[in-house]
């Protein structure tokens, strides 16, 4: 049976390589639309919790995964050969920053250098790259005599899940397919509108520069109200009833919360592979550098904050006890990559202070355990870096002994 046949009868095996917090849902949703899917990762552990019926994402209810495997939907293996007679490959893999800051895309190369896909596959790549990767990987296949659009089909799809929102999920977010070749195209349209609405765009340069251009417009509009928020801190207003005042209007304004920071895989990393892709293309994306730059320093400014109001006390910040309420990067996820709670504890331990954490979703950070249940009066100060909704902010607010609120929190538990 051809690929093509394959995919719309359903009957196509799906590899999907990197089970983590974009492979995973992606990996249910392929195997619920009926799909018979193996999931590939290295990650012992996380394959280990998986299949005991641990929560291991914050999009994937473990008895929804549970029932799958037990229904012979969906497998998982952390042996590349359970993918080697897959008729699609979904590369789920991370494109983090590397030690000197810089894109480092290497385990997708790395992984694509070790594969062998049968002849007559679809390779969908659904990770943030820059412009040019899926191409790239394509022509690697291309170099050791694969010809693409005929023995092997390679698209780019880029993920563009949002963790945690029980809104918008990988099933209701239109997906953008380019493919390398138009029946390329064609092969990843007819898998991906298998379970997600899909929109085709001309090239997958252009999916992967949209996915690029989506988080980078959140890092801008993020490092731009932050700032914002700062200065209207300097002028004594409270920046959260001028963003309410400034949403009213119904034309040309998109409201960004301030918050301490921003984190996870996407808006702390993506940006910087534009930044560098157009480098290598000789223009600058100063704009972008900049809110990145910005980006990473709000957490500080959260620092100056406990420290100006613990002086407005008579303290200073050498031993004074301070508990971070949330270490997660955003509400109702247990991702704590890249988390701003990791710049502002940075900030206060270099100036003496005793820093504690308690978050319901994340048991163990930075060598410490979760502080749970203590009162809140216990603590010099309480800083509200994530608003999880199982935190009572009602009982902080009339307990502490000072809540920096970088969230907002305690008004909207009023
Ligand atoms: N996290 C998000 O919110 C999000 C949203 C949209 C897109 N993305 C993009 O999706 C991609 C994956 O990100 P993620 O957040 O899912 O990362 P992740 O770290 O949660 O998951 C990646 C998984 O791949 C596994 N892995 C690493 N190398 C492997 C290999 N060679 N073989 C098999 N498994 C391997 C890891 O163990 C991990 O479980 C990235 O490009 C990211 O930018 C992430």
């Amino acid at each position: 049976m051809d690929l093509h046949e394959a995919l719309r009868t359903r009957t196509a095996r799906v590899g999907v390589i990197g089970l983590g917090h974009t492979g995973l849902p992606l990996a249910v949703a392929l195997a619920e639309a009926g799909f018979s899917v193996v999931g590939v990762d290295v990650d012992d552990e996380r394959l280990a919790r998986l299949a005991a019926g641990e929560r291991v994402s914050p999009d994937v209810a473990p008895e929804r995964a549970i029932a799958l495997i037990e229904r012979g939907r969906l497998s998982v293996s952390s042996h590349r050969a359970a993918v080697d007679d897959a008729d699609v490959l979904v590369l789920a893999l991370p494109t983090p920053l590397g030690a000197d800051g810089q894109p480092d895309p290497a385990a997708l190369f790395d992984e694509v250098a070790r594969l062998s896909p049968k002849t007559g596959a679809l390779l969908l790549n659904v990770s943030t790259s820059h412009p040019g990767t899926t191409r790239a990987l394509a022509s690697s296949f291309e170099a050791r005599g694969r010809s693409i659009g005929r023995a092997l089909f390679v698209a780019c799809s880029p993920e563009r899940l949002d963790p945690g929102n029980r809104v918008h999920s990988v099933e209701n977010t239109p997906r953008l397919v380019g493919g390398v070749t138009a029946a390329c195209a064609a092969a990843a349209k007819s898998l991906c509108s298998a379970f997600a609405p899909v929109v085709e765009v001309r090239s997958p340069e252009i999916a992967e520069a949209a996915k690029l251009l989506e988080n980078s417009f959140r890092a801008v509009n993020l490092a731009f109200v932050n700032e914002f928020a700062r200065g209207c801190r300097a002028l004594g207003l409270d920046v959260r009833q001028v963003v309410d005042a400034a949403a009213t209007l119904p034309h040309g304004f998109m409201r960004f919360d301030p918050g301490p920071g921003v984190g996870g895989h996407c808006i702390p990393v993506d940006p910087h592979y534009w930044v560098a892709a157009v480098r290598r293309a000789g223009v600058d994306a100063p704009l972008l550098a900049l809110s990145q730059a910005i980006n990473a320093e709000v957490p500080s400014w959260v620092g100056a904050e406990v420290e100006e109001r613990l002086a407005g006390q008579g303290k200073s910040l050498v031993g004074a006890e301070i508990l971070l309420s949330g270490v997660a990067y955003k509400r109702g996820v247990a991702d704590v990559r890249n988390s701003p709670a990791e710049g502002l504890l940075a900030f206060l331990e270099a100036r003496g202070a005793v820093v504690s954490f308690d978050d319901p979703h994340v048991p163990v950070w930075r060598g410490r355990s979760r502080v749970e249940g203590a009162p809140y009066w216990r603590w010099d100060a309480v800083v509200v870096v994530t608003d999880h909704l199982e935190v009572d902010h009602r009982r902080m607010a009339e307990e502490a002994r000072l809540v920096v609120d970088a969230r907002g929190a305690l008004a909207s538990a009023h």
